[in-house]
């Protein structure tokens, strides 16, 4: 851990001040190199107060993704042991999948305060604005078979949502594919991605996009009607870093959960969240509009459809809208 890490879960753990001399002892530097520091964690927007005479005393963390901020606390077992945190990328899918070619750790969490070529499914762009959000991607070795993508969608899909309810209480639910909904908009998605020979995936990376404190008035028009986010649903603002943690550990209980159970309890647990089933639904396929009544999702996350005319389909990609 570097050292204004140390030095800030010292400060904040410690809840009177401490002295410039006792932290110059504990790090074996001087005190100008420890007031250099501090003076750096004050940059990056920590609030610290000095008070004459005696020392430092840690008032508070900044809204920001900062890797050491995201780690602090987090108790997992491999997913953001290593973080790289920027504040503008292209797509931090684009990282996290440069990354995993070049073989990072399992676990290794991209996430960036802004994203200027945002990617969603379906080929559409993803609004990423400065500061409101958790735009993340973490890379996985899972060892799987190239058609079986459709089952992580599950798992993340639950996993997500389930760290959105523990944190906010929100009425969360999934749309098929991955979609996050709150009140009927959707404030998330996944877009999982991945490299493949034909009998294996190489290595995946998933995606999450949330809007977290993102303003109505900030989404591009086309998308207020359709897009919220979760303060918007709240009506409140949402600790990001502390949401960001429970994504993480959740992401993890679900991944290792599925690795030793199988995908059947995660696909119920996917179908209570989901309220899919049943519902008449309109169905845009990359080539195609189709409609008619939900009746599954299954193992691999595809969802079976039977059409006006009677006939079942199997859709593995598209965008449903519900009907009735
Ligand atoms: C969707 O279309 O619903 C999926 C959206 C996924 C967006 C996230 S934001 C972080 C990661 N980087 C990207 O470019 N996209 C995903």
């Amino acid at each position: 851990m570097d050292i204004e890490a140390v030095i800030i879960s010292l400060l904040r753990e410690h809840h009177e001040v401490i002295s410039g001399e006792e932290l110059s002892r504990e790090f074996n530097i001087s005190r100008v190199a420890i007031w250099k520091h501090i003076e750096n964690l004050r940059q990056i927007g920590y609030k610290i107060e000095a008070e004459a005479h005696r020392g430092y005393r840690f008032i508070s963390a900044p809204d920001r993704v900062l890797a050491m901020e995201i780690r602090y606390g987090l108790k997992t077992r491999f997913i953001g042991h290593d973080i790289r945190a920027y504040e503008e990328v292209s797509s931090t899918n684009d990282i996290a999948l440069d990354l995993a070619r070049r073989e990072a750790k399992e676990g290794t969490v991209v996430i960036a305060e802004s994203q200027s070529s945002g990617r969603g499914r379906m080929g559409r762009s993803w609004f990423s604005p400065f500061g409101k959000g958790l735009w993340a991607s973490i890379i996985f070795y899972p060892e799987l078979l190239p058609n079986q993508l459709g089952r992580m969608n599950l798992v993340f899909g639950v996993a997500l949502a389930e760290a959105i309810k523990k944190e906010t209480s929100l009425p969360v639910e999934l749309k098929w594919p991955n979609d996050v909904m709150v009140s009927g908009k959707k404030a998330g998605g996944i877009l999982i991605e991945m490299s493949a020979e034909m009998d294996q995936v190489k290595y995946l990376v998933v995606g999450l996009g949330l809007n977290v404190n993102v303003p109505l008035s900030d989404f591009p028009k086309h998308l207020r009607e359709s897009a919220s986010s979760l303060s918007q649903e709240k009506g409140n603002s949402i600790d990001r870093l502390s949401l960001i943690r429970e994504i993480l550990r959740q992401i993890e209980n679900y991944y290792l959960f599925f690795k030793e159970k199988g995908i059947t309890p995660i696909r119920e647990k996917w179908l209570v969240l989901s309220k899919t089933l049943g519902h008449y639904l309109k169905v845009e396929l990359p080539a195609r509009t189709i409609y008619g009544q939900a009746v599954d999702v299954d193992e691999e996350g595809a969802l079976l459809l039977r059409t006006e005319h009677g006939l079942q389909e199997r859709i593995t990609a598209g965008d449903i809208y519900f009907i009735s």
